[in-house]
């Protein structure tokens, strides 16, 4: 079976991700990494060195001179929808990073043109991905809680990621943009239900007096089907002292039972010299060595995006994509996070309950 042929668009911190999965399975000689494009010449000769791989500044000129299978689009959210629209056009499957789109107007473009193709459109909504996460949702389903009360999830990143990590896009983003999105994405998936109104609150200060006018934290109140409650708080101002760079969980409440998982503290804990007290991210264990001699990374992190690229492998062997149906976090699934993260926009800035129904 010939290895799928994978352009990534987006060589920065998590285009790294995409980059290390597609080499892995080339290992396995299920994929091949053909080239990269990124938005200077430095950053595309960078990564066009450290992978052995083509380099290219226009994502357009890679699509139409590469034969490739498959294209996955890692750069500054606001730029995912004309990236995703140019590469399925041209008959690419997509992985796309979260969001999908800040609009759900965007998402509907984005999903319609990928049915009208024929053609593979997932999001990287990686806590599915995540081990404790797969258990959560198949003792939730198999009823082990009886009745689902309320859920509550939390993720809040230290204030490096804004400051620095995402610098030059963080002000067109937001905390629920940028981190509330996947704990969203995790409780419809493991609950199975959509939301019906949101309340929520942002919180300003921080970063705009550093200059980048984006809220500090979010709480958003959701009211989902079947009288289902969820509230999701999300930060990313924690202290650069923390001692990981994410600190996440959720717990889940029912007539029968609970489930509590503490995402972040799972039982590991590093002292070095160099680096003080740190906690590993089971989302990307063993990478960082791992990076350079292209041996097994492992976690959940590139997990999501190797899902990806054996999807498009299943169907270049003949698969069906109603075969992959519900196995993934399709654009469906995109779409109706950003439906959510646009209602808590609204809600924010109206200081008021927002009905879905209001939503496109
Ligand atoms: N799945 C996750 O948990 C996760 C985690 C972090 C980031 N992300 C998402 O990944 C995306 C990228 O985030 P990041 O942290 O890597 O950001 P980053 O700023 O480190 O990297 C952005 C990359 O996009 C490239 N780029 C910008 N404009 C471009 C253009 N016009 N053409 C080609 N390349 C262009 C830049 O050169 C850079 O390589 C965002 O959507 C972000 O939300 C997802």
């Amino acid at each position: 079976m010939e290895p799928v042929r994978v352009g990534v668009i987006g060589g920065g911190i998590w285009g790294n991700y995409h980059l290390l999965a597609a080499k892995h399975l080339e290992n396995e000689s299920k994929a091949r990494l053909v080239a990269v494009a990124t938005r200077t010449e430095q950053s595309a000769a960078k990564q066009s060195s450290a992978f052995g791989i083509r380099g290219y500044t226009d994502y357009r000129r890679m699509i139409d001179e590469q034969d490739l299978d498959a294209v996955t689009i890692c750069t500054p959210d606001h730029l995912h929808r004309e990236m995703t629209l140019y590469a399925l056009e041209r008959g690419k499957h997509v992985l796309v990073e979260k969001p999908m789109d800040l609009t759900t107007r965007g998402c509907r473009e984005m999903v319609d043109l990928a049915e009208r193709k024929g053609l593979l459109l997932q999001v990287d909504y990686h806590k599915r991905y995540d081990p404790y996460n797969i258990d959560l949702r198949q003792k939730v389903r198999a009823g082990k809680i009886g009745k689902p009360y309320y859920v509550y999830a939390y993720m809040e990143d230290k204030i490096i990621v804004p400051t620095q990590w995402l610098k030059d896009w963080a002000a067109l983003s937001s905390p629920f943009w940028f981190i509330g999105v996947h704990k969203y994405d995790l409780v419809r998936w493991i609950t199975g239900r959509e939301a019906v109104a949101v309340l929520a609150h942002g919180s300003k200060g921080k970063l705009s007096n550093l200059g980048i006018d984006t809220f500090d934290a979010v709480s958003a109140w959701i009211e989902m089907e079947g009288g289902l409650t969820c509230t999701v708080d999300v930060n990313w101002v924690l202290p650069a002292q923390f001692e990981a760079v994410v600190n996440q969980g959720v717990r889940i409440i029912g007539s029968e039972g609970m489930i509590e998982l503490d995402g972040q503290d799972r039982g590991a804990r590093y002292a070095f010299a160099a680096d003080g007290m740190t906690t590993p991210n089971l989302g990307a264990i063993a990478i960082a060595d791992s990076v350079f001699g292209w041996k097994e990374p492992h976690g959940y992190f590139v997990d999501a995006i190797k899902d990806f690229l054996l999807n498009v492998l299943f169907l270049k062997s003949g698969g069906g994509l109603v075969q992959l149906q519900d196995r993934y976090p399709s654009g469906q699934d995109g779409l109706q996070v950003t439906r959510l993260a646009e209602a808590v926009e609204i809600s924010i800035r109206e200081h008021r309950l927002v009905h879905l129904s209001e939503m496109p």
